[in-house]
């Protein structure tokens, strides 16, 4: 189970889906996810894992919702939200896409540079924050249940 506070290392993309398998355990309908990471530290990435280890079929695309802000997973054991707010212009653009009806609809929710929403998140949001590590390929990986 990924333990909280402290960092990991994640040596490739096969560790990093392996740590979003065991946070997927931890996540309920209703969830939320906030990943935090500077561009290409391995958001979208994680969320892949996240979907696959949910049962999301490999069919579906799991891709950076950048300019669409939202994508909806289904088909897995449950629905997934996919969030980006790099070009949201502050946690009201959240609420207005409709962040509370998803998590009331049973969603898991997903939210890619949640810092710049972070005012509108649920108390029991787990964080995950990600950088780049020494080694190519190599992601630190911190994992806590308040806002790094
Ligand atoms: N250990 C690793 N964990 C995650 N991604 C890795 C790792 N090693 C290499 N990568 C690669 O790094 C890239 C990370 O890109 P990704 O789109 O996930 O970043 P992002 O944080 O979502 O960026 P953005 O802020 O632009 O949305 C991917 O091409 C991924 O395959
Ligand atoms: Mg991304």
């Amino acid at each position: 189970m990924a333990s909280e506070g402290t960092e990991r290392s994640l040596g490739d993309v096969a560790a990093t889906h392996a740590l979003a398998a065991e946070v997927a355990e931890r996540l309920a309908p209703g969830g939320v996810l906030a990943l935090v990471g500077e561009l290409g530290a391995g958001k979208t990435e994680f969320t892949r894992g996240l979907a696959r280890a949910m049962d999301v079929p490999d069919e579906v695309p799991v891709c950076s919702p950048s300019y669409l802000l939202l994508n909806l997973y289904a088909g897995g054991r449950v629905p997934l939200a996919h969030f980006d707010a790099y070009f949201m212009d502050g946690p009201d653009d959240l609420l207005r896409a409709g962040l509370d009806d998803l998590r009331r609809d049973g969603h898991v929710v997903v939210i890619e540079w949640a810092d710049r929403v972070a005012g509108v998140l649920p108390p029991d949001t787990l964080w995950l924050h990600l950088e780049p590590g020494q080694q190519p390929g190599e992601r630190r990986a911190r994992l806590q249940q308040t806002r790094p």
